[in-house]
């Protein structure tokens, strides 16, 4: 049984059957040339993940985000060298199962081929939800309106219904027709596009590669106008500034939420460059594969790493990290009016988007059935999914299995579950792949072919982790003590009470603070440039001061109540208990009383007003005229004022948060918080372990040095994933194991020899 686990494949054997088998890879037509396949990279690489994950991923990491698409990079790079040596000595459809059933041998072979249906089918289920927001966006702009619960997921709906999150899919919720109990919700672009895609998949390979490289051109054209508008207007409106915004408590950083910030925008950026492996799995229809396949990859990856940085400093440039919260579409808000101000980009990365992610649809749409095809070969899943379609050439069974598989859990899943779900699928199985180049016997060189420069790392391996280790110990002080340290500190908790009064303030920060792009929409409007620059310093100096004092208040009120010294004792999860004393509630009315600790803002002058108000009026911009009401009602209010008048009922509001936040509230926050820092210690302990027994093992065996620097960088990736991630991917695999020893186990070729 052992031995029928881990029977390998031998190299030889793959590449006879790839290019003998009539019903296989014979059969399918070569004629991709290095070019297609650097296209085809580009294709694959280039979607979702700048077009609709950088948002999240922003959101997460802040500017600091631009490090962890360093380290991804790295991460890629040598996967991409791995995926080449493989490439050019298997140069058969498969892509990396193909190679781990000639490393690691058959159980592996079908944990990775497991593995890459997340990464293929499931990630196609990503881009096809956001293929349908810019869609629908773009529609929108046209003037053709698709009714929301016809446009979004029923998991969407209901979250942002309980959430209170995106308006659009709270409408979806709430005007979706009602039959037999049930809401009627579902993506039906989504569901449309998957099935134009797949129908030409099936139809073949020729026509599709025509296609993508258009798109890939239009792509690249629209992005690199992206990044040079974006810049250009990030310098000449002088919003540099938010390369460094303040975090939680009020300090500028270039990581706002810390590194550990930064990490948990792995899913997202990761999938961003998800897609230089699928070239891999198109040798069959390569014209020279050994030598153009690891090219097409690393030319393909080098270009996404370049657009990749420049992209998210022109994002976390044009606006502060933290507006990105629930953004679907951020190349597009980027130019919106309150930001940038660009409508005519806003059209144009609409339309290119919706370009961006066809092709990705397509190349994943075909690399899904070719892996499976090869599985069959080898007899690990049923014959009927390397049936070639007579005249086209295809796939054909197996190209219709994508198509549901794609399609059917667009019905029943939403975005973050499905990131998540690729990522973490896709690293493990590149982990496997730069593995398995430590396992395959070293080849002699070959003129015309790839050659992976082998470095030894007997020496270096050790010496790296040594040295990183000393650096950590040197530079990152307490990181040692701190991951071992399983439970949340006086810092830990701190930021668990800001985080909560962030959420409680985001009404307030939305209705009230003027952001710099919101100022500068308001200087152009009053058309008084001395006017305008005295407002401008007036708000910006009441902005901080008013955050300042609430976020005091409400820490001191938080603190100093029952509630708070309540919630490390006692478990229960529904703690209704308030968090804040009754005397306290309202933060307002204590800003106010607190005024001798802390100035009140002082209003703009009267006449400086009234050009504001006229030149609101003029431009009927109601957005801007309420929070700039809200603002001098706000100074009124601390300032004894009651002239001023605006919208009493939003500073009610915001008075009710605070009032409404419970024991539960600060104790879900911790408990959420505690959950990440025990999953990140625990990973990273392992990490640092792993690393130790690699240089050991490295010393005595003479590991080549690039597969071995793949597999700890990778490996480094997988510490960002969250407990939720690991558990749903345990349980894919345990899943995966049942359908293999029911069926693949027993109908093995191998085990027929
Ligand atoms: N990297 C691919 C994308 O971003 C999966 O859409």
């Amino acid at each position: 049984m052992a031995n029928s686990l881990f029977r390998t494949k031998k190299i030889e054997s793959i590449i006879a059957e790839g290019s003998d088998d009539p019903h296989g890879g014979g059969a399918l037509k070569r004629v991709l040339t290095v070019r297609d396949l650097t296209f085809f990279g580009i294709a694959a690489i280039l979607g979702a993940g700048s077009f609709s994950s950088l948002g999240g991923a922003v959101f997460n990491g802040g500017p600091g985000v631009v490090l962890l698409f360093v380290i991804t990079a790295i991460a890629c790079a040598f996967t991409a060298l791995c995926y080449s040596e493989f490439a050019s000595r298997i140069p058969v459809a498969g892509s990396a199962y193909t190679y781990a059933y000639a490393s690691f041998g058959e159980l592996f072979a079908w944990i990775i081929g497991w593995a890459l249906i997340m990464e293929y089918s499931i990630g196609n289920i990503y881009v096809a939800f956001s293929w349908s927001d810019y869609f629908t966006s773009f529609l929108d702009k046209i003037g053709v309106h698709i009714p929301y619960w016809l446009s979004t997921s029923y998991l969407e709906a209901k979250g942002a219904m309980l959430s209170n999150g995106n308006p659009d899919d709270v409408a979806a919720w709430n005007t979706a027709p009602v039959v037999g109990g049930l809401r009627i919700i579902a993506d039906i672009p989504a569901l449309v596009i998957n099935a134009l895609i797949t129908y030409l998949v099936y139809r073949g390979v020729k026509e599709s590669r025509n296609f993508s490289n258009v798109m890939v051109i239009l792509k690249m054209a629209v992005v690199t106008l992206v990044i040079l508008v974006g810049g250009y207007l990030v310098f000449s409106m002088g919003l540099t500034h938010n390369w460094t915004p303040p975090n939680d408590e009020g300090v500028r950083s270039f990581m706002p939420n810390g590194f550990g910030g930064v990490m948990a925008a792995v899913a997202g950026v990761f999938f961003a460059y998800i897609g230089f492996d699928a070239v891999s799995v198109m040798a069959e229809e390569s014209r020279n594969p050994q030598r153009d396949l690891p090219r097409g990859m690393i030319y393909s990856l080098v270009i996404c790493t370049i657009v990749y940085i420049l992209l998210a400093l022109v994002l976390t440039g044009a606006v502060n990290y933290q507006n990105f919260d629930g953004v679907g579409d951020p190349l597009a808000f980027i130019f919106e009016e309150q930001n940038l101000d660009a409508g005519w980009m806003q059209l144009l990365v609409a339309v290119c988007a919706v370009i961006a992610m066809t092709s990705v649809l397509l190349v994943f749409q075909m690399g899904q059935p070719r892996i499976w095809m090869s599985m069959s070969r080898d007899g690990l899943l049923p014959p009927v999914f390397r049936k070639i379609h007579p005249t086209f050439k295809t796939p054909s069974f197996a190209t219709i299995v994508t198509g549901l598989v794609v399609g059917v859990p667009i019905l029943f899943t939403d975005k973050t579950f499905v990131l998540d779900f690729t990522s973490i699928a896709t690293l493990f199985a590149f982990v496997l792949v730069c593995g398995g180049v430590l396992l395959i016997p070293k080849k002699a060189k070959a003129a015309g072919k790839f050659n992976l420069p082998y470095i030894n790392s007997r020496f270096l391996f050790p010496a790296l982790v040594i040295g990183a280790l000393v650096i950590v110990a040197l530079f990152a002080k307490n990181y040692f003590s701190d991951i071992f340290e399983m439970q949340l500190n006086a810092q830990d908790q701190r930021k668990a009470v800001y985080s909560v009064i962030a959420n409680a303030k985001s009404d307030f920060n939305d209705g009230y603070m003027l952001t710099p792009n919101e100022l500068s929409i308001i200087k152009k409007r009053m058309n008084n440039e001395q006017q305008s620059e005295q407002l401008v310093k007036v708000i910006d100096h009441n902005n901080k001061l008013l955050n300042t004092m609430i976020d005091s208040v409400a820490y001191a009120s938080i603190t100093g109540g029952e509630g708070y010294k309540s919630i490390s004792s006692g478990s229960n999860e529904n703690d209704s208990r308030p968090l804040i004393d009754s005397g306290n509630r309202s933060i307002l009315q204590q800003v106010r009383l607190s005024s001798a600790n802390y100035p009140p803002p002082a209003p703009p002058d009267q006449n400086i007003i009234g050009t504001v108000s006229k030149g609101l009026s003029a431009a009927k911009d109601s957005r801007l005229m309420a929070k700039f009401n809200n603002q001098l009602y706000v100074y009124g209010l601390l300032n004894n004022d009651s002239t001023a008048h605006a919208d009493t009922n939003f500073l009610k509001n915001i008075d009710s948060k605070f009032a409404n936040l419970t024991v539960s509230d600060l104790r879900s926050e911790t408990s959420s918080k505690l959950e990440a820092k025990r999953t990140l210690n625990v990973s990273t302990i392992i990490f640092w372990l792993i690393c130790i027994v690699l240089a050991i093992v490295a010393l005595m065996k003479n590991w080549s040095l690039i597969p071995l620097l793949g597999l700890t960088t990778c490996l480094y990736l997988l510490t960002g994933m969250t407990k939720a991630n690991w558990l749903w991917f345990g349980g894919w695999l345990l899943l995966g194991l049942i359908f293999y020893f029911m069926y693949g186990n027993k109908k093995s070729r191998l085990a027929k020899q």
